[in-house]
């Protein structure tokens, strides 16, 4: 794998921009500032998907889960998965994942000298790779319930990620967890679908291009798991509705081991 290239726009250094962060460079806040414009929700979108991401760790930990294998885990920012657990049980092992080289560069920084958490580069689309990596196998034990979270990343993977999905779950054992959220522009809400479209178009041609995937598809990433109350809903909605919250364009899913 290369190292980072400052010339071309990043999805992980995007979204750090946009939740205001400083790990990124003037491409990628030009990248930013042309998908807000097209995409006006876009940071609005983010920090509501960052606090779905923060619930869902809350509700596994509830659940017992203390192992946590994050796909596409991001340029470490307020709210990281082992910050969130560790609050509740210091004991929780983290595996970040992620195959752009700042967000790995930042987040080893950052876990320097914790015992409990790991960041390895890797293409999420390779489960074998994932799973086979000391960061990953060394650090979680898979005969124990492991939640993983694939979070506002599958939408820059095309292909069969259902297939992918069904990799990583094949591991897993009962009482585990999958926990996704996936942009999409199947919406009830024609002018924000078409304004998502336009934020797609946006990345088309770029080294992130979008692939949305409908709702039934999106469902069924998750097939063969029991899927969590309330089931498919606007990240803002996971796991309570929030009527008071616009929505975020980002559905969220969990999905359990029996
Ligand atoms: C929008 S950010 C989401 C970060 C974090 N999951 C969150 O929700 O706050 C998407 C992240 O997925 C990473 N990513 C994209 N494709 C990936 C792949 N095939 N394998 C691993 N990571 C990937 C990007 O580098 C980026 O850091």
């Amino acid at each position: 794998m290369t190292g980072p290239d400052p010339e071309t726009a990043n999805t992980a250094r995007v979204y750090d921009y946009l939740l205001g962060g400083a790990h990124n460079f003037a491409a990628d806040r030009e990248a930013a500032r042309r998908a807000v414009a097209a995409t006006p929700i876009l940071p609005v979108a983010a920090r509501a998907n960052r606090a779905y991401l923060g619930r869902v760790v809350t509700w596994c930990l509830q659940q017992g889960v203390r192992q946590f294998l994050d796909l596409g885990s991001g340029v470490p920012t307020v709210g990281n998965v082992h910050e969130i657990a560790h609050r509740i049980d210091p004991a929780t092992r983290v595996a970040y994942v992620d195959v752009e080289p700042v967000a790995v560069a930042v987040a080893d920084d950052l876990l320097r000298g914790l015992p409990t958490a790991t960041v390895t580069r890797a293409d999420l689309a390779d489960p074998d790779a994932v799973l086979a990596a000391p960061g990953v196998a060394d650090l979680l034990d898979f005969a124990q319930p492991v939640a993983v979270l694939a979070v506002a990343v599958l939408h820059f993977v095309p292909g069969d990620v259902g297939a992918v999905l069904a990799a990583y779950r094949r591991r897993l054992a009962p009482g585990s967890v999958v926990a996704i959220s996936h942009g999409s522009d199947d919406l009830d809400d024609p002018d924000l679908a078409a304004m998502l479209r336009a934020g797609a178009e946006s990345y088309r041609g770029s080294a992130m291009p979008v692939t949305y995937r409908s709702r039934a598809e999106i469902r069924g990433l998750l097939a063969g798991l029991d899927v969590v109350e309330p089931g498919l809903v606007d990240a803002t909605n996971w796991p309570v509705a929030d009527p008071s919250a616009p929505p975020s364009a980002f559905y969220a899913l969990v999905g359990q081991v029996r």
